[in-house]
């Protein structure tokens, strides 16, 4: 029976919860001979570097970690928002990882706090399914966004839909 016809469609998906920026491009480009309403729509999920950031409009330490996406090459729009709890309620961050920020970023992952840019950047490469975001609970010194001069050992934590949490990566 006429398999081949499924099996293309099929191929075409993104059933994967890892997938390569090569792997991507290799897709991307397999989409290009399937016309230009399938590739666009191809192109559509391709990861950009965009970030929406919640903060107060009096956070200093905001306003660094969001110089810091930038400087790592994220296109980012800032709302100051006299309550940013709401946000991360709405986003799903558990309590006890809070920050002063909340930001969902390319693909719609949640992050809280001064995480940096290339674990943002390594979530969205993998696109994990089980994570809805990274956090770096406080605000630890030494991060992204908290240059005192003091450096802290801390952890960016992943969590999911259901707030159970797993150390991410490591730093300071
Ligand atoms: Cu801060
Ligand atoms: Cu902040």
């Amino acid at each position: 029976m006429g398999a081949s016809p499924l099996r293309a469609r099929n191929a075409f998906t993104f059933g994967g919860s890892m997938i390569s920026r090569r792997e991507w491009l290799r897709i991307t480009a397999g989409g290009m001979a399937f016309g230009v309403a399938g590739a666009s729509r191809l192109l559509a999920l391709a990861p950009a570097k965009e970030a929406t950031v919640y903060k107060s409009a009096t956070c200093g330490c905001c306003k660094k970690w969001v110089e810091h996406l930038q400087a790592a090459g994220y296109k980012v729009t800032a709302h100051d928002v006299p309550d940013i709890n709401v946000y991360k309620k709405k986003y799903g961050v558990p309590d006890a990882l809070g920050s002063c920020h909340t930001a969902v970023v390319s693909s719609g992952y949640v992050v809280e706090g001064h995480v940096p840019a290339d674990l943002i950047d390594r979530l969205v490469a993998q696109r994990p399914k089980d994570i809805v975001g990274l956090a770096v609970p406080g605000m630890p010194q030494g991060s992204p966004g908290m240059e005192t001069g003091a450096v802290d050992k801390y952890e960016i934590i992943a969590f999911d839909k259901a707030g159970k949490t797993r150390v991410y990566a490591r730093r300071g």
